[in-house]
């Protein structure tokens, strides 16, 4: 979502400040702003539009100090533009103040502020923080930050700065992700790490109800009554290189051809061929405990959703243990039926979805066991939950999810495969389920290195203004994120249908304009999906085909195929889900879509 950055140390700011908020622009980026402390008080300068057209402004009338904070923004209160961009400033000018998440209080607080003689000037929620630290200043910001965030209700990630106290930076977070960055006589608050990578990799993660104080000679963690924390300091394990595109035109291609590496990389370690099962070090959970289990419940948004929905045909199939999967958003807010017999697994990229946070803490109000399968280190989710699985995909940026969602259908089959292997699942099955993981990496690569036939495919469909995906059991989720994709970047309105349903409304709408990707490798469901094709056949809808090896049933009913390698079918959604990743990918670049910043969507979404 949006993305915060500060520095305190011997360096002119703002430079880093604009780094920082480049690598974190894939979260949000509709406006910018950047406030320094330049030796008379807070300087801002703030702009709608990408980070370049900030720096533009920054080249005209440059900011100059070693100390400030900036923000990139994705819009909840107000459109974006200059005035609803952070910094936001105090009426008299002394705080300024970025935001990440939603005060819930906003408008109350602002009444109550307007009336005493405070002076708003945009229309977001942020703005209140401001005045009311004003309000509550008596000397020392962080005693008034505490002050001030008594009186508010929502989430917030936020840094601080003082006119008065030109010296300091204060951060605090409740709900939305922060971390201080440790450099050699210097300090960083971001919300995520890659926007510090560049300058250090030693960082502090900030729990909720966590306030940091940062100045020029350290910096010190304090709870809400100001109590100082003791708080470890981890070390940042990846790359800058893998925050970059490397020679790619977009992160998302990039992404995507970088799964059989990423694939393999959450494997590692991991399988036990010789017993047919895995081995997943982060569980948390005994064989006994695994046992205990009475049922399943997944909980995710967006494309994590899709591959729980994999998962819950794994864990039926193969560990025979009853499964639910919910989006995070409609489970928190129902009455569900979860205990402690309950194994509640969280899906999430980034591990700091709000909707996937929230249902973790309600599952684990009402007892459940928590495992939280998540590929960025460190995240919220990750330490919150009892266990889990990294999924180890390395930083994803593109907002698209392309290799997170092949990684934790992978890491769904490791612990169905430990699972099953427990329960019903022979070693024999094991052996042959770990056979099939180890050829992934080689199979999806055979798939890569014929992208150009999924490009010459894109030419041909880049007009389309409708999609419609379908697939049967395990590939009806591949559909569905297909169809994700394609709408996502693309802005073709696409949709995912279990074949057979299709006959009970989207039929409707096939005609000749219609492409229809079928996924249709070989498997149990086959004959079926067949008579599904004739259907749109008759009616003149354009089959493009995703089979896994030469079908005569299929001969004069298919108007375009793709082949991909032959596996069992619980890891067929991975295979099939690369050629339409690429399609989607082909079809947004020829129709001149911004595919790793699709408009209105953010990566990572730290609001409800
Ligand atoms: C956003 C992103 C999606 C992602 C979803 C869930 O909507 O645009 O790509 O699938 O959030 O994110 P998570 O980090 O929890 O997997």
């Amino acid at each position: 979502m949006c993305g915060i950055v500060g520095y305190v140390g011997p360096r002119v700011a703002t430079p880093l400040l604009i780094d920082g908020l480049k690598r974190l622009e894939y979260r949000g980026y509709d406006s910018a702003g950047v406030a320094v402390m330049n030796g008379k008080g807070v300087d801002t300068r703030r702009a709608p539009g990408k980070i370049v057209k900030l720096e533009a402004m920054l080249n005209a009338e440059p900011l100059v100090g070693t100390l400030g904070i900036a923000h990139t923004r994705w819009a909840t209160h107000g459109a974006p533009t200059e005035l609803n961009a952070h910094p936001h400033t105090s009426t008299d000018k002394s705080i300024a103040v970025v935001h990440n998440g939603i005060i819930e209080n906003a408008t109350a607080l602002k009444a109550r502020l307007e009336a005493s003689g405070y002076v708003f000037t945009s229309e977001t929620d942020t703005e209140v923080l401001a005045h009311l630290i004003q309000e509550m200043y008596t000397g020392k910001l962080e005693d008034a930050v505490i002050r001030a965030l008594e009186h508010v209700e929502g989430t917030y990630g936020i840094a601080v700065i003082c006119s008065k106290e030109p010296d300091k930076i204060v951060a605090a977070r409740k709900g939305s992700p922060l971390l201080i960055g440790l450099g050699e006589n210097e300090y960083f608050v971001a919300s995520d790490a890659s926007a510090i990578l560049s300058y250090t990799r030693e960082v502090v993660y900030l729990d909720d109800g966590d306030l940091a104080v940062l100045d020029r000679n350290g910096y010190k963690i304090l709870d809400m009554s100001a109590t100082q924390l003791d708080k470890a300091v981890s070390r940042i394990d990846w790359d800058l290189g893998q925050i970059e595109r490397g020679g790619y035109a977009h992160f998302m291609l990039k992404e995507i051809f970088e799964q059989p590496t990423t694939i393999e990389n959450t494997m590692r370690g991991r399988l036990l061929p010789e017993d047919g099962t895995s081995k997943l070090g982060g569980l948390n959970l005994t064989d006994e405990e695994l046992l205990f289990f009475d049922n399943i419940v997944i909980t995710a948004c967006g494309t994590s959703w899709h591959s729980a929905l994999i998962g819950e045909h794994m864990f039926e199939e193969l560990a025979r243990i009853p499964v639910e999967v919910e989006y995070a958003s409609e489970f928190r807010y129902r009455n569900p039926i979860v205990d402690e017999r309950t194994l509640c697994i969280v899906m999430s990229q980034s591990g700091e979805t709000a909707d996937t946070l929230a249902a973790m803490r309600e599952a684990k109000r009402r007892g459940a066991r928590t495992l939280g399968i998540v590929n960025q280190v460190g995240s919220t989710i990750a330490r919150e939950a009892d266990g889990g699985i990294y999924i180890h995909a390395g930083p994803e940026i593109g907002v698209a999810s392309t290799k997170a969602f092949t990684s934790q259908v992978v890491a769904l089959a490791l612990l169905t495969l430990k699972v099953g292997r427990l329960r019903d699942l022979s070693i024999m099955n094991g052996r042959r389920i770990v056979e099939a993981l180890q050829a992934l990496p080689g199979q999806i690569q055979s798939i890569l290195d014929r992208a150009d036939e999924i490009e010459q495919l894109a030419e041909e469909f880049k007009r389309a203004q409708n999609f419609l995906y379908l697939g049967r059991g395990y590939n009806f989720p591949a559909a569905l994120e297909g169809a994700l994709k394609l709408k996502e970047i693309s802005y073709i309105h696409a949709e995912g249908y279990p074949a057979a349903e299709m006959k009970h409304g989207p039929i409707a709408l096939i005609d000749e304009m219609m492409p229809v990707v079928c996924i249709a490798p070989h498997d149990s469901v086959f004959d079926k999906i067949v008579s599904n094709v004739q259907e749109v056949k008759a009616r003149k809808g354009k089959v493009i085909a995703i089979t896994s090896q030469a079908e005569p049933s299929l001969v004069g009913k298919i108007d375009y195929e793709f082949r991909i390698p032959q596996t069992i079918e619980m890891l067929s959604p991975i295979l099939a889900s690369v050629p339409l990743q690429l399609l989607a990918y082909y079809i947004a670049v020829k129709r001149g879509s911004n595919v790793d910043q699709p408009r209105n969507l953010a990566k990572s979404v730290t609001v409800e």
